[in-house]
This record gives C-alpha cells, structure tokens and sequence, in this order.
C-alpha cells in the first residue's frame, strides 16, 4: 500500500488504479478501530481498489472543540489498512487541502439543522465541504460511511445529489451499519478520551436506548419513554445530554405522529467526552 501526502501523487495513483478496476473511497480522520476497518473490508468486497483517506479536518471542528486533542497515530493506522488490503493511503496536510487563499464552503440546509447540527454550529459545513472535496480528489465509484454518525451520511448524501456530484451508480454513497463493542457502545475514536469508569458507564448509554425502544414498541408515548432514556442516561453517570429524539430516518425530519420509519438519537457528554449513537425503532 502507498502513502501520497500531495494532490500531484494522488491523481497519479488514482489515475493507474482506475484503469484496472472499480475504486472505493473510505474518508477517515484516522485512529483506525474496528468501525473503520470494517467499512475498509467492506469496501475491498465491493471494489477492486480502496483509498482510505486520513485527515483530521479542522473546518468541522468547532473553537472549543478537541481538534489539538483528536487521536493521531499514522503509523499504526498504516499497518492496520495495509493488513486489510487497502491500495492506496491518502493523508494530505492541511495547507494542501486547504492551501492559501482557500474561500469556498459547502453547506446543506434541512438535514444538518437540529441533532448534532444544534450542538455543533458548522460542523456539517465542514464535514459537506471536505468530503465534497475527497470525492474530487480521489474521484471515486463508490464511498463507504458508518451509519454511526446517520446525520453525516444523510448530509453526504444530500449534497451529492444537489450538487450533481457523478458517480456510475445511485446507491454509491453506502452506509455500514454501526460497529459495537461487546457491551454495546458504539465503536468511536473518541471512546479512547474515557477513563476506565466512564467507558464502563458509557456502555449504559446504548442499553437504555434499546430499553426505551422496547418500551415504544409496547406502545409507550414517545414523551415518556423519552424522558425516561434521558433520566437512565444522567442516573448511569453522563453529566449532560444534548439531545435525545425520535426523528424520521431519510429526512431528519422531528417526528410528531405515528413512529413509523422513524430512528432515535442521542447525543450525551460524560466528562469531556460526547458520545453520539442512533437505533432504529423495532
Ligand atoms: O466521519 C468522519 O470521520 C469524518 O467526518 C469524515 C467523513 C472523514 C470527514 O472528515
């Protein structure tokens, strides 16, 4: 597997790859787990080439969030993409994503209001406007995306389709469902910033989601059943919650009648850490 840190690099590799197969585009921001390995495997079924991006973009970081603090460890993301079989790691710099003079941002209305859209202002500008650019750069068939982060693939994909972006099939932009560890939490780069006691009560965070949709499905009123994940959430050691919702699984949508295609969300913060997770309803 070769590394290419510069655009020049890139469109040479792509260009070779591209001749001899179909190429998918796996976008990281590194600190490689099993989620992202997964959708890496995923990708090596589905194309005969994958490029894995990494790049911890700092236009969807907010100013007080942990871009300094965010995990870096190419070398060992290195090792870990090239056992998978990767064919290609992409890992520019930021001036070479975003050189001097650099003005243009992308920004997708509806699906990235509300969710982590409230929480985080800008964030999905960020996440729209690099993706958009990984997608040219590499200039891919296909892109794999965990659906951890569900709000993202339906910004991702919304952009796609207003901005008439071109790839050769409709259901390009594929996301992986949500890789957990064995007690449930959802795999996550930032699961490392736990302490050994918050990464033993994060885990109540997914078991009182499956709790409150249980109750959903016995026909509790989503108020209530809501109000009680947000109280199992805090009683199991989370000091904040950012949101907790039922909305409509394509639109983001907030979800006012019937429950029917709808998915929840959460969003909780314990010590510095925010976790995200999202499960449909049963
Ligand atoms: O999900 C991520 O890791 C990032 O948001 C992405 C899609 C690589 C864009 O920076």
């Amino acid at each position: 597997m070769k590394t290419v840190t510069t655009l020049e690099a890139l469109r040479a590799e792509t260009d070779q790859l591209r001749a001899s197969g179909r190429l998918a585009l796996v976008p990281t921001m590194g600190a490689l787990h099993e989620g992202h390995l997964t959708l890496v495997r995923k990708a090596c079924s589905e194309a005969r080439h994958v490029v894995v991006s990494i790049f911890v973009n700092p236009k969807q970081f907010g100013p007080n969030e942990d871009l300094d603090a965010y995990p870096r460890q190419l070398a060992r993301d290195r090792e870990l993409l090239e056992a998978e079989g990767a064919s290609l790691l992409w890992a520019p710099t930021p001036d070479e994503v975003y050189p001097a003079g650099y003005a243009t941002t992308i920004s997708v209305e509806g699906v990235s209001a509300g969710l982590c859209g409230a929480n985080r202002p800008g964030h999905f500008d960020g996440v729209a406007t690099v993706v958009c650019k990984l997608f040219n750069q590499v200039r891919p068939d296909m892109a794999f995306f965990g659906e951890k982060d569900w709000q993202q693939l339906a910004v991702i994909r919304r952009m796609a389709r207003d901005l008439d972006l071109q790839f050769p099939h409709a259901d390009a932009i594929r996301g992986v469902p949500i890789v957990r560890e064995g007690d449930g939490l959802a795999m996550s780069s930032r699961n490392a910033y736990l302490s050994v006691e918050q990464r033993r009560q994060a885990a109540a965070l997914p078991a009182a989601m499956r709790r409150a949709i249980a109750a959903l499905a016995k026909g509790a009123e989503s108020a209530t059943a809501l109000e009680q994940l947000s109280s199992d959430i805090l009683k199991a050691g989370f000091d904040s919650i950012d949101y907790v919702e039922l909305r409509d699984a394509e639109t983001l949508a907030p979800i006012h009648g019937p429950l029917d295609g709808s998915r929840l969300f959460v969003a909780a913060r314990i010590g510095g850490t925010r976790l995200i997770d999202n499960m449909p309803l049963v």
